[in-house]
């Protein structure tokens, strides 16, 4: 007779793969405790208690990632800036600053203060454009086997278009992150991401040139993600990334500024987490398209929470702000994390909430 521990009250204990691995009922597949848990059952005696190895690959559609972390456009630079303090290599991807057609100096100073349990930004997606970004980083970035990801945007259809089509003439990229938060200035400044027809037109255009995986990443600020989703995958997302930043203001009562240099822009970080989670698993539940995961991730129970509502990988973003290592070291704890619940495969929490 072994003991191993229980970790749920909810009558599924075994730490949930080793029970899920077999088949028929066993003792201590009933009930609910917080107690050690007596093991009859021969077979299950036998399994390891903690696995020493963890299976962290995972699959986004086309694509095998090493592990599931992959750092956040907007956060990481363009990789490279952080080579000196962090094994690339050791990161499922990378999706690099946002490209734009022509460089784009962004918006005046402050452009990021602090707030409660999250950060407010407004950088106006300052880049060196698409095509710098091929003769001076790309290179240098393929040296890793990283997965490397391009995040493209436009003012109008045809800058998403342009942007691709001079990536579509390099090697190494794996894919492209298309970041439809932004606003259409040939239709009112509407965003892409706000109404179906829009995003269904810049993902159509987008995918007709691509011929890489493309992933479409969308605002959280859209009522009714489920059509939003849906719209994005007919048109032809491989993946949906959920999701970019919450509108928000933040005020300096002394002087009446805003505490950036412009009026408004996004807040990320902690404060997000429950919100975007439930867009992740929201949309899991009517799309077949995988969902890659992000919103104020800084521990590795905030990956497995967006692995259980649905997502396949997850984004890392403001977390490098504290820390320019949260990447890699979410890596480390998110293997160790396995084992301590006795999960051979972090693919087997994709969509595994109870409900
Ligand atoms: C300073 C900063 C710059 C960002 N720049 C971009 C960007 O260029 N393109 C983009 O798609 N998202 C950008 N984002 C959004 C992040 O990629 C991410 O979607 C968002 O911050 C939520 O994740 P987090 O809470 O882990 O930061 C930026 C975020 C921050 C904080």
């Amino acid at each position: 007779m072994a003991s191993v521990p229980c970790r749920t009250k909810r009558g599924f204990c075994v730490s949930s793969y080793a029970a899920a691995s077999l088949r028929g009922p066993s003792e201590n597949s009933i009930g609910s405790c917080d107690r050690l848990c007596r093991v009859t059952s021969p077979e299950l005696a036998r399994l390891p208690h903690r696995p020493s190895a963890v299976d962290l690959r995972v699959r986004v559609g086309s694509l095998f990632l090493e592990n599931p972390i992959i750092a956040a456009s907007g956060t990481f630079g363009y990789g490279l800036e952080f080579a000196h303090i962090v094994d690339l290599n050791r990161l499922g991807g990378i999706v690099v600053k946002g490209l734009s057609r022509q460089p784009m100096a962004g918006a005046p100073a402050p452009r990021m203060c602090e707030t409660p349990s999250g950060l407010l930004n407004a950088i106006g997606l300052q880049n060196i454009g698409v095509e710098a970004f091929v003769s001076e980083k790309l290179p240098e970035l393929l040296r890793y086997k990283t997965a490397i990801f391009a995040n493209v945007f436009g003012c109008n259809v045809s800058e998403y278009v342009e942007v691709i089509r001079v990536l579509e003439d390099t090697e190494g990229l794996v894919g492209y992150e298309l970041n439809i938060s932004c606003p259409n200035v040939e239709k009112g400044g509407a965003e892409y991401s706000t109404q179906p027809g829009l995003t269904a037109e810049v993902v159509a255009a987008a995918r007709s040139v691509a011929k890489r995986p493309l992933w479409v990443k969308l605002s959280p600020v859209i009522g009714n993600i489920a059509v939003i989703a849906k719209a994005a995958e007919s048109a032809g997302a491989d993946a949906l990334v959920i999701a970019n930043t919450y509108p928000a203001m933040c005020l300096d009562v002394h002087n009446r500024r805003s505490r950036l240099g412009s009026t408004s822009g996004g807040l990320s970080g902690a404060a997000i987490k429950p919100i975007t989670v439930k867009l992740v698993y929201e949309a899991s539940r009517v799309c077949n398209i995988p969902i890659v995961g992000l919103g104020g991730i800084e521990s590795p129970t905030d990956v497995a929470e967006y692995l259980l509502a649905g997502a396949s990988a997850v984004e890392v973003g403001t977390a490098h702000f504290a820390d320019p290592r949260a990447s890699e070291g979410l890596i480390a704890g998110l293997e160790s994390w396995c084992q301590d619940q006795n999960i051979f495969e972090i693919s087997s929490l994709r969509g595994a909430l109870r409900v």
